[in-house]
């Protein structure tokens, strides 16, 4: 794509960055991490030395309630929304961070997959910001980026060189509780977005082995997709795993007798729906039946739309049937492919029955495997990830000297491939 660079410089509004500093020889790094694929405008800034990387500031704009009238993402209004918030989200990074353009050794941006008019704003505003800061860019795989949403480190505190400006202070001190992952390789890593459903296999960094995937909707397409026929509005997942909560037994599985009184409120409806492919050898996943399922079942009569009970159980048991498989199918490869940890990543990762069930089953079936996943607010689609994955891709690399790409030559692509990297 040919960018019009003296019309974006207006745009932006910032001028040609001058700096002496290179990626090899200043000793800390600082990277712009910029993510558009879906709905979420989001630009984080990550500190490093060598070892240690910490997030300065986290930002993401959500378009939720704009598309949440249409019941799912409007791709040309993703990338109006985009084109508007882009700018004041990178600046609240940067001011965020207390850092500014000169301090900046490295960009990243999701290259791919994503929705194609939603990604070119990102890519297209990194390029853009390369060629005006003099900067090395570096395209990330959003898939990449949830993985290392699970390195991410907030603990500021690790970098020895201080002092910290207030707001890194503020936010060392909110983040006081979070927990130090033991990661340590091989890697099992279950996947599951809007987009994707995948176990990943991860012998060292940066090298995948996808060994199971969906075969039809991912496992955030499901809830997303079953919460429109249940009337749940968008985003879906949030809103199942809200009605499901509040889901109680049915009736008939409590037991009585003459002293028992059963609450009004206990629903009538105890459904069964199937686990697509849980017990298939192989390790992919299948959902579209089970929104299917869901939808004959309201076929059969809409006005059980109207009854709370009936929404709320339904919810449930979908949530349950796809948290079935997942951890099931989790459990199966690992037992095959020995990791050490269980990483969960992506969208739906954010669910909390996912997250304690499949906590449960490793802790029950897979002694001394470790079980990590991240903060709920890097589950969904945020820059940090993406800043954090392209960190270690620096960390790796063989030749940090020629490390990034001309921003002439990234291309954005909507179905990119996740690939290893040559280490
Ligand atoms: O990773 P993500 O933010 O964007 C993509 O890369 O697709 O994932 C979005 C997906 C949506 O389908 C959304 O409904 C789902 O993640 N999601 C959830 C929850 N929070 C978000 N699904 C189930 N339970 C949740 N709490
Ligand atoms: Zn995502």
């Amino acid at each position: 794509m040919l960018i019009n660079i003296d019309k974006l410089q207006n745009y932006f509004s910032w001028s040609i960055v001058t700096t002496n500093k290179t990626l090899s020889n200043s000793c800390f790094m600082f990277i712009l991490g910029l993510e558009t694929s879906c709905d979420e405008t989001a630009a984080a800034v990550l500190r490093a030395d060598k070892n240690h990387p910490a997030i300065l500031s986290n930002i993401v704009s959500s378009q939720i309630k704009l598309h949440a009238k249409w019941g799912g993402v409007v791709p040309n209004l993703a990338a109006r929304e985009h084109l508007k918030n882009v700018r004041p989200v990178i600046t609240a990074a940067l001011k965020g961070a207390n850092v500014s353009a000169k301090d900046i050794d490295l960009i990243a941006v999701t290259q791919g997959p994503g929705l194609i008019p939603a990604l070119l704003v990102g890519t297209t505003a990194a390029k853009t910001l390369a060629y005006l800061w003099q900067k090395p860019l570096i395209g990330i795989h959003h898939i990449e980026g949830h993985i290392y949403a699970n390195f991410i480190s907030d603990e500021i505190g690790v970098i020895s060189n201080g002092p910290f400006p207030a707001s890194h202070e503020i936010q060392r001190s909110q983040l006081k509780n979070s927990k130090k992952a033991s990661l340590k390789f091989p890697l099992l890593c279950l996947v599951v977005s809007g987009g994707h459903t995948q176990l990943i296999f991860m012998k060292k960094h940066l090298t995948y082995e996808i060994i199971g995937e969906t075969l039809d909707d991912a496992a955030g397409e499901a809830f997303d997709k079953t919460a429109r026929v249940l009337g749940l509005g968008y985003p879906g997942g949030p809103a199942i795993a809200a009605t499901a909560a509040n889901f109680q037994l049915p009736i008939s599985n409590f037991r009585t007798n003459s002293n028992d009184k059963i609450s009004k409120n206990k629903t009538e409806y105890n459904f069964v729906l199937p686990r697509p492919m849980i017990s298939s050898k192989d390790f992919n996943f299948s959902f579209s039946g089970l929104k299917t399922a869901v939808l004959y079942a309201v076929k059969k009569n809409e006005s059980l739309l109207k009854d709370k009970n009936f929404v709320t159980a339904m919810s449930r048991e979908f949530q349950q049937a796809a948290i079935d498989v997942l951890v099931r199918k989790t459990i199966r490869a690992a037992k095959k492919y020995n990791p050490q940890t269980i990483l969960l990543a992506g969208g739906v990762s954010a669910n909390t029955e996912l997250r304690r069930q499949l906590g449960e089953a490793i802790e029950k079936e897979l002694k001394n495997v470790s079980y990590v996943m991240p903060r709920t607010d890097y589950s969904i689609d945020n820059a940090a990830m993406i800043a954090t994955a392209a960190f270690y891709r620096y960390k790796f690399a063989k030749n940090k000297k020629t490390f990034g790409e001309n921003w002439q030559k990234l291309k954005t692509e909507a179905d990119l491939k996740l690939s290893s990297q040559n280490l």
